[in-house]
């Protein structure tokens, strides 16, 4: 008898909306048994309540928690970032034998992550900082892992996760990315590239709508007709959905009635935080954190709408080739956001002493995150061809891509300059290419 019989193999703490849809997503799949945990017990109660078919464990206490899992320990921590995380471990800590797994699933800052591998490591428990990516949504059907830690924990858990995990190409999108807080590094960067996709999925709807003069509903179609070739993604898919919407009681379209002001959780500033400090030019992810910043600032906005805006405007003659260089020059741009992320992944990698394989970074990219993207193979393939590739940018595929989008990604950059359109991403990527050159 090996003493873990009627017992748990995994355990969630923290039953928020991203913690209770993990802990369904993981009871839904063969062979888990889920035990759960929550600061206040009305909460677990009421997970079991509303999900009989999910067969929980719920705990009152700590102690209890612990003595439903089976050994080794699996616990994934989904509770908010910071002290209550902390806090969290603090008590697990107390409870776990050494060889048991303490996961965190939130969105850590990678260094606090390196420190409490350190001090957990030290009682014989396994830490690990695993990004986890796709919202609500994901954590519910399948979502990114990224998770770090040592090899010991990954034999375990490295089964339980990808249980869970979104399939790309019946492939698990999950893998084993390095030590301590390489995880949660990765998961970092990736959020960086959210934000510069994002930004750059705005200037293309500024653009469309500002100068090539299409209504919302209008650059919804173009969206949606983008999202059948290489731009093929999740954030634009669902930028079409959501410019197609219409509020219902102005009968305005949506996107006119939401406040122009963009905030952030902070996982984009510390990218660029941390690509300061390891010397590697990420001016896409840069431009897209700032730009944000300058939409929440609606009283310098108001200050500055008397200020002195363009002589000069520009008139679309043909629409169609017009809609073509912002979709070419969205492209450009969005390739040099991922070899900028790429490349402070490899300096990261090379700073914190983490063995990351960046074509496995893409592939697990392929599908459950926000980034989920068809091009993603395309950078896997670029590793597979050559891993020592110094850029990104200078694959062939991406070399060729970035040249025959050029002459529209200029046009674009230096229209806007005449016109006073702000292309903050646009144009830095393409100060960063020529640069770079
Ligand atoms: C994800 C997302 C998710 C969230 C980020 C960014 O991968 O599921 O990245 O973690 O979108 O926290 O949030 P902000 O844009 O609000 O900073």
């Amino acid at each position: 008898m090996s003493g873990n019989e009627g017992k748990a193999n995994i355990g969630i703490v923290g039953l928020a909306v991203m913690g209770s849809n993990l802990a369904r997503n993981l009871a839904s799949r063969e062979g888990n048994t889920v035990a759960i945990f929550n600061r206040s017990y009305e909460k677990t109660e009421a997970l079991v309540a509303e999900h009989p078919e999910a067969g929980f464990l719920p705990a009152k206490t700590y102690e209890e928690f612990a003595a439903s899992l089976a050994r080794p320990r699996t616990a994934i921590i989904m509770v908010q970032a910071g002290r209550p995380t902390d806090a969290v471990i603090d008590e697990l800590v107390k409870v776990f034998e050494p060889g048991d797994i303490i996961i965190d699933g939130g969105n850590a800052l990678f260094t606090d992550t390196i420190r409490r591998e350190k001090a957990v490591r030290e009682t014989g428990i396994n830490f690990v900082g695993a990004g986890i990516s796709g919202g609500e949504e994901g954590a519910l059907n399948g979502p990114s892992i990224m998770p770090g830690g040592s090899a010991e924990a990954w034999e375990t858990m490295g089964p339980i996760l990808k249980s869970i995990a979104a399939v790309a190409d019946g492939e698990p999108c999950v893998t084993h990315v390095g030590t301590d807080g390489a995880g949660h590094f990765v998961k970092m960067i990736h959020n960086g590239i959210e934000y510069a996709d994002m930004q750059l999925i705005a200037e293309a709807y500024d653009l469309l709508r500002r100068v090539g003069g299409f209504t919302p509903a209008e650059i919804a179609d173009i969206f949606a007709e983008w999202n059948t070739g290489e731009l093929e993604s999740y954030l634009i898919e669902i930028t079409a959905e959501v410019l197609r919407q219409v509020d219902a009681s102005t009968g305005k379209p949506l996107v006119d009635v939401i406040l122009d002001q963009a905030g952030a959780k902070g996982t984009g500033a510390w990218t660029v935080q941390s690509a300061l400090d390891l010397g590697v030019p990420v001016s896409g992810i840069a431009e897209a954190v700032f730009a944000r910043s300058l939409s929440s600032a609606p009283a310098q906005r108001s200050a500055a709408q008397s200020l002195p805006a363009s002589t000069e405007t520009w008139s679309v003659d043909d629409r169609d080739a017009f809609v073509e260089d912002v979709r070419r020059a969205l492209y450009a741009s969005k390739i040099i956001a991922y070899s900028q992320g790429f490349d402070a992944i490899v300096a990261g990698a090379a700073e914190y002493n983490w063995d990351i394989k960046k074509g496995e970074i893409a592939k697990i990219w392929r599908a459950g995150c926000i980034i989920r993207a068809q091009f993603l193979n395309r950078i896997t393939e670029a590793y597979a061809d050559d891993p020592e590739l110094v850029a990104l940018v200078t694959a062939p595929y991406f070399a060729d891509a970035v040249g025959s989008a050029l002459p529209s990604w200029r046009r674009i950059v230096a229209g806007a300059a005449l016109a006073g359109i702000p292309t903050p991403a646009f144009a830095s990527s393409l100060s960063y290419y020529d640069g770079l050159r």
